[in-house]
């Protein structure tokens, strides 16, 4: 039997490829493991009206971790007019099959890294080393959301909030309610993971990204479970940023910041931003792990636009996949595979067009793979 038992979504468009390029990288590892490959995203919406099928759970519920591609999606109306004929009055609504992963396997916390390469071209400074740790369960995800505003909802607020009076004139069908929800629990966790990950890789700060100058409840939840736990890391620096500066001076100082440490929303936002100083999606690996499973994907989606072309950059999955070899306790493995990445961008010779070369995403898999 193999030592590890790995699920492989490769799911829509571009998805299939990069999972199929990251896949030569680690064979040429000689990883010891069993890949399973399931069935997720939108065909599955469209003949099924289920983009996550229950066998697709039961394959999580069956393996150590999961490598994930990308997959198509689309707003509620335009979703329901995708499927086939005999579903569409069925009142199936799109969710995303990502967001409920994260949710079902409380993989609470989203690492995204975004470091400058040496040899990569599109890097915007060559000192910047920031990681994102981005809560992944909770806050504007939480999926506690309305529209119309039923009664009680609307009469609850009414009564416990003040705040409510600026709406008395809007009727409940002209409202829209997203509830931002973050317990104790989770604030403490994720603030605890980014302090941990801190000390393990010798980080010299943590920075607090919230906005509890006006987000009191939420942001200021956050903050003060933060600071609590700051308290517990003497040696490492402990910083508190507001949302909107923090993107300013990422662009301003990225090599300032080490780890950030965030909510749901955004995290989602500030770790877009990161990685584009560092080369954008062509490079933007990702983590979702909690204390028992992790899914791996990169930030990129399906790109319709390149399916089929062979045209992405695989580097973003194949760091996915150094991240889920870490995650899993294969840490040499999981440097050499940064260190032939690093290589590859250093010759400068296979690239794809985002690095302004010709290269196909597998000709990248196959150079990385040589160099292991
Ligand atoms: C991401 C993506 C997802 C998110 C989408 C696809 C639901 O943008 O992983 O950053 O918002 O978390
Ligand atoms: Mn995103």
């Amino acid at each position: 039997m193999a030592k590890y038992k790995i699920a492989v979504l490769p799911g829509d468009g571009v998805g299939k490829e990069v999972v199929e390029a990251a896949k030569i990288v680690l064979d040429a590892l000689k990883l010891d493991a069993e890949y399973i490959y399931g069935d997720i995203g939108w065909e599955f919406w469209k003949h099924e009206g289920n983009a996550l099928p229950e066998r697709t759970i039961q394959l999580l519920k069956e393996t150590d971790c999961c490598l994930f591609g990308a997959i198509t999606s689309m707003p509620k109306e335009e979703a329901v007019a995708e499927l086939d004929k005999e579903l569409q009055d069925k009142g199936l609504i799109y969710f995303s099959p990502i967001v409920k992963m994260r949710q079902m396997f409380d993989l609470y916390v989203n690492l995204r890294p975004c470091k400058a390469y040496p040899g990569n071209p599109l890097n915007y400074r060559e000192d910047i080393d920031i990681v994102v740790f981005r809560e992944n369960t909770e806050d504007l995800y939480s999926g506690v959301e309305f529209h119309p505003v039923p009664d009680e909802v609307r009469q609850a607020l009414d009564k416990h909030s003040p705040a409510m009076k600026k709406f008395a004139g809007a009727a409940s069908s002209d409202m829209a309610i997203s509830l931002r929800i973050i317990t104790r629990k989770s604030a403490q966790r994720i603030t605890r993971a980014a302090f941990e990950y801190a000390k393990k890789t010798g980080r010299k700060s943590v920075t607090l990204v919230e906005k509890p100058n006006v987000i009191r409840e939420t942001s200021g939840l956050m903050l003060r479970e933060a600071r609590k736990i700051a308290k517990e890391y003497p040696g490492i620096a402990f910083w508190e940023a507001n949302i909107d500066a923090m993107c300013m001076w990422l662009v301003k100082n990225p090599q300032d910041y080490s780890v950030l440490c965030t909510s749901n929303m955004f995290g989602d936002i500030v770790s877009d931003l990161a990685g584009q100083l560092v080369g954008g999606l062509g490079f933007a690996a990702s983590a979702n792990t909690g204390d028992k499973y992790g899914v791996f994907e990169p930030v990129h989606g399906s790109a319709p636009k390149y399916t089929g072309m062979y045209k992405v950059n695989p580097i973003a999955t194949i760091f996915t996949s150094k991240l889920m070899l870490d995650w899993l306790g294969e840490t040499e493995k999981a440097t050499r595979i940064e260190q032939a990445v690093i290589k590859v961008l250093q010759e400068g010779k296979v690239r794809t067009y985002d690095l302004g070369g010709k290269a196909t995403t597998l000709e990248v898999a196959e150079a990385i793979a040589e160099k292991l």
